[in-house]
């Protein structure tokens, strides 16, 4: 399947010079949804995978469906505040704003293997703070998986070796 064919790109949201990759499109046919998953728990199924970790939002509709299709747990990467339990928090700068990410304290087991899953990579500030989270818990980041990766933005380059699987590049 031709996914890029699914992803709209809207000029100038939501600032001047920016073209946004909207996967609402992506993710409203089912048909296209489901074999991006499915493609998705392919590229990463050599991984050994115990649990996958998400950011807060586009995170949870790409990592949610993928431990389901692999069959292992997942661990939401909120932003501060929405976590009821005790957390650990960091400072992370986007590609057009900052905010704060948070993980529940017991979220990990000290030695998982952790994917993490987000629909983008685009500076990779926020894929870096969520790396940063997991292992303060003792989680070791055995891979990060993308629907789209934005080359020209060079993500790649702040993951210190650690596997990078992306179904979709600009
Ligand atoms: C977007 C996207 C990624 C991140 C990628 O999330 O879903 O998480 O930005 O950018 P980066 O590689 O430059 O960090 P956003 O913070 O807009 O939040 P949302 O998922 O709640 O819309």
């Amino acid at each position: 399947m031709d996914f890029k064919e699914h992803i709209r790109v809207i000029m100038d949201y939501p600032q001047p010079g920016i073209r946004f990759k909207d996967i609402t499109t992506l993710l409203k046919n089912g048909e296209a949804y489901k074999a991006a998953i499915d493609e998705l728990a392919k590229l990463v199924k050599d991984l050994e995978i115990d649990v996958i970790a998400g950011p807060e939002a586009r995170g949870f509709v790409i990592g949610a469906p993928l431990s389901y299709a692999l069959g292992v747990g997942f661990i939401p990467i909120r932003k501060s505040g929405k976590l009821p339990g005790e957390t650990i928090e960091a400072d992370y700068s986007l590609e057009y704003g900052k905010d704060k990410l948070a993980m529940h304290k017991d979220a990990i087991k000290p030695g998982q293997r952790v994917l993490i899953a987000d629909d983008l990579l685009a500076t990779g500030g926020t894929i870096q703070t969520s790396i940063d989270l997991v292992q303060q818990l003792g989680g070791e980041v055995i891979g990060a998986a993308f629907l789209i990766e934005l080359s020209y933005l060079d993500g790649r380059s702040k993951m210190n070796g650690i596997p990078v699987r992306s179904l979709i590049t600009y």
